[in-house]
Parts: C-alpha cells; structure tokens; sequence
C-alpha cells in the first residue's frame, strides 16, 4: 500500500472509530490507535524515509497537520460524555424538586355541584334548557308581554335568526319542562345566561344561575320558604345563618320575594359588605303565577307551586368572601388554585 493509500485509510478510519465510540474508553483505545507512540499515523512518519529530501517537509506537515485533526476530535467526543456525566451524575438535594401543579375545580363549577348535591338531597331532579332560546319562552310565557319594562332590564343579545335571543335567565327552561311533562315538578336548572352588561365588579355579559320549580297539589309559601332556608343552612354550612324575606316582583311569580341571608362578616350587625344593612340578598322567589301555568297548559285548579332563581356567582363571591366577579373569568391561576 503506498503512502498515500495509507493516508487516506487512516483519515476515513479514524472519523469512523470516534463516531462509533460510545464510551470514554472506546475514545481512549481510538486515541491511542491512530495517535499513540505506536499508532497509525506515527508508523507512517517512520516510513518518510524512503520518499527523497525534496518530498518528506510537505509530508511531515501533512501528517501533523492530521494528528491534530484527530487529537481535536478525540477531545471533542471526550468532552460530550463529560457534558453527559455531569447532567446524570450531580444531584442537588437543594434544588426545587419537580413540582406538579395540582388540577383544581372552577369555583363556579364547584359551586354549581354543592347547589346540585343541596337540591337532589332535597329530592330535585336537574333539568336543562337551550342558551339560544325563544323570545317566547325567555319573556312572554314568562308573563313579560312585549311592551313590559322588564325586558329592557333584561337587554340581551338577539340573534339574525328571528325570535331568537340568548337566553337572560334560566327561567325559560320551567316553561319547557312544563310544556313537556305532567305535573308535578322537582327541578333545578343549572346553567349560563347572557345580558347586555358591561363586565365590572358585579357584572358579566355571561353568568350562571340555577333556576328552581316545584309545584304538586298542596304547595304553599311556607313550603317554599321550608326549602330555601334549608338551602341556605346547607350551603353556608358551619355559620349559623339567619333568613329572611323582602316582599318584590318578578312578572312570572305572585306574590314575589326575594331571599336575604344575615351578613356572614358581620353577623348581621352591619358592616361595609352588607352596606351597613346586616343582610344580603341572594336569590329571587315566589308562587308560580296563574299566567306562566296557563302558557304551559297546567291546571290552576289542581296544581300549585313556587320558582326560584339565584346567581351562581354571586353565592360562591359570598362563600369565598370574593369581592370581584372578574376574578372568575381571568384564567389567574395564583386565584384559581386556592379552590
Ligand atoms: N329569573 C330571575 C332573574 O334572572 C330570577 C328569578 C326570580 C327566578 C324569581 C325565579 C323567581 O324563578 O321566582 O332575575
């Protein structure tokens, strides 16, 4: 083999070795193949001897010049496993440890489940109803005629489709269930609602309520202040909170009230959660009005009952003491965890 084959043997065979080298021994032994004392390139320096005066300098530089190729890739193959050895081998027991951040329920989802648990142990069942609702069954078997007042408090979005809205309470879905079954009823209707409000402190173009009805033969107020006391004992579980309620009006109740709870900060001694007053409101009621049955074809002869409706998040704002409806819909996660 000429000097030259030999040359150009070693410089393929060398890249190979040290590509294939997969420890620091295996780069070890290619080091001293190719560059030990009686490696492969020194025993072509021995062989200079046969080539005339003139051609051994730029042989000898070429040989150097390969040994320092190989010398550098050598310790560049040894200075990966180094790299390598000390990411796996150094343990720092001060580190931060691989932290995991725990899943959490959405406040307003855990609320929706208490008030769903509170009522089915009061034996109600849970009814559902479409976001995009008729403006007939939003307002008008709701008793709230055309001209009413109350559909401006209930400005909404109103959709190209005719007649349809999305839909400003859960209250639409009682007329829906009555139209659909036979008396009598048991239900809660959890689920989102929609205005045309500007997002601040206490407002939110969408937000939660969860709508009650329950009517049978012999349903009378006092029944329904039986269940939204209970509820509350329930759902503000461990404070001994007090009831009461307002006379009001809502068009598809008669007579109508709403729910106030005492303050839970101050006790009902009035402090600046409660505006001084010692109560907070927390839901609307009352007996199922003769004009909302007639819509659903319910006998007024025979069956009577009362409704509800409360916010979603204003009960959770009141059990976590949270003072900013935004707080739910930011996505903070620092806000989020703490349920
Ligand atoms: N739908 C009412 C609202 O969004 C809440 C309400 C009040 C529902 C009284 C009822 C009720 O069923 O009886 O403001």
């Amino acid at each position: 083999m000429s000097l030259n084959e030999k040359y150009e043997k070693i410089s393929a065979a060398y890249l190979q070795d040290i590509k294939e080298a997969g420890t620091l021994q295996d780069v070890e032994e290619v080091r001293v193949k190719y560059i030990g004392r009686s490696g492969e390139v020194n025993k072509i320096f021995k062989e200079l001897g046969i080539l005339s005066p003139e051609e051994r300098p730029a042989w000898g530089k070429k040989l150097n010049i390969l040994k320092s190729d190989i010398t550098k890739s050598v310790e560049d193959k040894k200075e990966q496993f180094s790299q390598k050895d000390e990411k796996e081998d150094i343990f720092d027991p001060t580190m931060p440890g691989n932290y995991s951040r725990f899943p959490s329920i959405h406040p307003v989802t855990g609320i929706l489940r208490e008030i769903k648990d509170i009522f089915s142990s009061l034996g109600f069942g849970v009814a559902y109803g479409p976001e995009i609702e008729s403006s007939y069954h939003n307002f008008t078997a709701l008793n709230i005629p055309e001209d009413h007042v109350a559909r401006e408090m209930h400005d909404t979005f109103y959709l190209n489709q005719e007649d349809k809205l999305l839909r400003t309470h859960t209250s639409p879905v009682q007329v829906r269930v009555m139209e659909n079954n036979d008396p009598p009823y048991n239900i809660i209707v959890p689920g989102k609602c929609y205005r045309r409000d500007t997002i601040d402190a206490s407002h939110s173009p969408v937000f939660h309520q969860v709508e009650g009805l329950m009517v049978d033969k012999n349903i009378n107020f006092a029944d329904l202040k039986g269940v939204l006391a209970e509820f509350a004992k329930l759902f503000f579980k461990g404070s001994d909170v007090k009831t009461r309620f307002r006379p009001s009006y809502f068009p598809f109740t008669e007579p109508s009230a709403e729910m106030d709870i005492s303050c839970r900060i101050c006790q009902g001694k009035g402090c600046s959660s409660c505006s001084q007053k010692g109560w907070l409101e927390i839901l609307g009621a009352g007996m199922v009005d003769p004009e909302v049955f007639k819509h659903c074809n319910v006998d007024t002869e025979k069956w009577q009952g009362f409704a509800f409706g409360m916010g979603v998040e204003r009960l959770a704002m009141l059990k976590y003491g949270i003072s900013d409806m935004r707080f739910f819909y930011l996505n903070d996660i620092r806000f989020l965890e703490q349920f």
